[in-house]
């Protein structure tokens, strides 16, 4: 059997106003009328037995509105009070099965070819998983990002995986060949997954092995949840396991973490909705149903709201956390 565990997290910042604490960004439905969320489950339906979802109460109903538009189901839901980041909230859905269930486990803040090469990756986990490995996928990195994950693999072999190095070390890691980016998605046995984190973080497995005996309705108590300490899968498990495994793949592959990133993706794809070059420029685009005209100004983005209106200089898309910030709005 194997399950899609969708992790949702996500405090809706890095694309406001956009994306709203109560609507983070993999409920937009930007591309073709479906959101990333949405796109998930249509594309994982063919390769998975179920789904799992894993999210805060906030989200909820707007997830359940979009599973229903779409005639998808989920067979378990875990509703985190707090985020604890993805360390422990794999650490519960691996906790939620039978130890012998693959769990091929996605983010939700990425678009993704649904293609053969995909379906091909993913069976080929599959195989790997059902041998005991940790497996990621690796994909073939573009520039330096430091916001990433790195493999450096000979051929499905892990010599060693690093998250989120600074940039010179990003840098020698593009130049020298060997690396990929870690995609975000993982897959492994559920035994596999909390027999590593045993070793490398008895504190969160204990401490989510007390959450998990705690549910109720679904909903892991607060005081329990806080007790958990916030860690991700990268740091916590993938950096110091001997069993990690990647499958170097070819499908395309966007992480849409900024507007920027959005921005590239609907250059390519000419599938992001309302996005738009403005009227009048060379180089400025608009995401609204309305019509945006200028003169003379260049490289802006404008994102039309019905209550605000972000503009910002493309390329600086890094500055609409600060915004956000300064703003603090909470809608
Ligand atoms: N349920 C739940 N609870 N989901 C969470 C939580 C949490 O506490 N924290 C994060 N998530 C979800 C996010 O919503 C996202 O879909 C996914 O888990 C990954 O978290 P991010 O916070 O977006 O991670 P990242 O982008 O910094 O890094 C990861 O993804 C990169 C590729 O996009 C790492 O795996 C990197 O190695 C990787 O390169
Ligand atoms: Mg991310």
């Amino acid at each position: 059997q194997c399950i899609n565990v969708i992790l949702s997290g996500g405090s809706g910042t890095r694309l406001w106003p956009l994306s709203r604490k109560s609507r983070p960004k993999q409920f937009l439905k930007l591309f073709n009328g479906r959101s990333i969320f949405q796109h998930t489950i249509e594309r994982n339906k063919k390769i998975v037995d179920d789904f799992m979802l894993i999210t805060n109460a906030s989200q909820l109903s707007t997830a359940h509105e979009q599973v229903a538009e779409i005639g998808g189901s989920i067979y378990k839901e875990i509703i985190e009070p707090v985020g604890r980041n993805t360390a422990p909230a794999i650490a519960l859905a691996c906790l939620a099965v039978d130890p012998e269930t693959i769990l091929f486990v996605t983010p939700s803040d990425q678009m993704i070819g649904d293609d053969a090469s995909y379906h091909q990756s993913i069976q080929r986990a599959k195989t790997l998983a059902k041998d005991g490995y940790l497996v990621t996928f690796g994909i073939c990195p573009k520039y330096p990002e430091t916001g990433f994950g790195y493999i450096e693999a000979s051929g499905e072999d892990v010599i060693r995986f690093r998250e989120k190095p600074d940039f010179k070390t990003a840098q020698i890691y593009i130049d020298s060949g060997n690396f990929y980016w870690n995609s975000g998605m993982f897959c492994f046995k559920a035994a596999t997954y909390l027999s590593e984190l045993r070793k490398y973080q008895p504190i969160i497995l204990e401490a989510c092995i007390k959450a998990h005996g705690g549910i109720s309705n679904n909903e892991v108590p607060l005081e329990l949840m806080e007790a958990i300490p916030d860690e991700s899968i990268d740091y916590a498990v993938l950096e110091h396991s001997t069993l990690v495994k990647t499958v170097p793949s070819s499908f395309e592959w966007t992480d849409l973490g900024s507007f920027d990133s959005l921005l590239a993706y609907g250059q390519q794809y000419q599938n992001v909705s309302g996005l738009k070059r403005i009227e009048g420029t060379q180089n400025s685009y608009s995401l609204s149903d309305k019509l945006v005209v200028s003169s003379g100004l260049d490289g802006l983005l404008v994102v039309d709201t019905f209550d605000a209106i972000l503009v910002l200089p493309i390329g600086e898309s890094h500055l609409v956390k600060d915004i956000y910030n300064s703003v603090k709005r909470t809608k």
